[in-house]
């Protein structure tokens, strides 16, 4: 199902420098990036004409996605990136949105099946008067049985403006950006193993109806009295190695980790970018900051989920200690018995700092 691509035979090394130049910020990154037009990197995904370009307001840079009773709506990149800077100002509907979601992630779940890689964000909508939520996930090579879900408040009503909302994603890390304040951080380890995303993926905005599950479980549905429920999209920046998806389908027998082809894609950069890659440390504080405030779930912390925490889990004390006071079902201690396995659990990095 693959849509026509622009043959690039070039990969993208500008991101390397940038990032190299400036730490990661990604602030500065946005700002330096070129703006797409829809046209020049997008393609129509479904919705028909519920995927509304205003070429005239905005030389083709603002797509509005709406979701009415026919359907939702969705557009995807034209070119397939193995790592990159990937970003979106987004203004959602407003009023009463439950079951509405909408979604701003990558994929490759389209080419493989079993083992796809995916970064998320979802914006969960919810009863009047009630705030979106917002959640990221992470699954590498088909991990669909550990979800690494987590979900926030935020410290504004995206409903009301534009945000910026914001992914980087290198050979090593994941940043997951609100307005340039680091939210969540991924970091490559032995614990997470071949669950870090490492092969090429696809970008997707999507708005679509999720009754079933979206707002508390599916209790509350969407409403179509309140449609066209309206996502707008601009300042869309899509910066990374894109890779060329007629050789990749060449490559389709082997895509591990060993597959020389792919390692020369990024080798030249790599090392600096290994190097380079991490938040600033007054980034770091900014993001903990954050967690402290607004992460209203982690997996990491649900006990009901997972009796010991996977492998790559660090935990912050005064983050679990607020959730414990948030949902003491949810993130209570476990019981007793469980607590003396989970410390000696065998996937559990030997480096791992567990404060709790
Ligand atoms: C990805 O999963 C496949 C099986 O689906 C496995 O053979 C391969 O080794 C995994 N790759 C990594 C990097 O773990």
């Amino acid at each position: 199902m693959y849509r026509k691509s622009r043959m690039k035979k070039e990969f993208v090394f500008s991101l390397f420098l940038i990032i190299v130049s400036v730490a990661s910020s990604s602030s500065i990154l946005r700002k330096n990036l070129p703006i797409l037009s829809f046209d020049e990197g997008y393609n129509h995904l479904f919705g028909d004409d519920n995927l509304v370009t205003n070429s005239k307001d905005d030389d083709g840079k603002t797509v509005n996605l709406l979701l009415n009773k026919r359907t939702g709506s969705g557009f995807v990149s034209q070119d397939l990136y193995l790592h990159g800077f990937f970003s979106a100002s987004i203004k959602l509907p407003a009023d009463y949105t439950a079951g509405v979601v909408v979604a701003f992630y990558m994929s490759n779940g389209d080419i493989f099946e079993r083992n796809h890689d995916e970064l998320d964000f979802e914006f969960l909508g919810n009863i009047r008067g009630k705030d979106w939520k917002i959640q990221t996930n992470v699954y590498g090579n088909g991990s669909t049985n550990i979800g690494r879900e987590e979900r926030y408040g935020l410290w504004f009503d995206p409903s009301q403006d534009f945000h910026h909302y914001s992914i980087l994603w290198t050979q090593s890390h994941i940043i997951f950006y609100v307005d340039d304040i680091a939210i969540r951080e991924v970091e490559r380890s032995e614990g997470m193993g071949g669950d870090f995303p490492s092969k090429p993926m696809s970008l997707y905005a999507t708005i679509w109806d999720g009754s079933t599950w979206a707002t508390n479980g599916g209790k509350y549905k969407v409403n179509y009295r309140y449609a066209p429920y309206v996502a707008e999209f601009s300042d869309l920046v899509l910066h990374g190695c894109t890779v060329d998806p007629i050789e990749l389908s060449s490559l389709n027998c082997d895509m591990s980790t060993n597959n020389v082809d792919l390692e020369d894609i990024t080798s030249s950069s790599d090392e600096r970018l290994f190097k380079h890659t991490t938040l600033s440390s007054d980034q770091r504080v900014g993001m903990m900051k954050f967690r402290e405030k607004h992460l209203m779930y982690s997996y990491c912390y649900d006990h009901t989920r997972y009796a010991s925490p996977p492998a790559e889990c660090v935990l912050d004390s005064r983050v679990a200690k607020r959730l414990r006071q948030f949902d003491p079902v949810t993130f209570g201690k476990p019981p007793t018995s469980h607590r003396g396995k989970g410390r000696h659990h065998p996937n559990r990095r030997a480096d791992s700092v567990v404060t709790i």
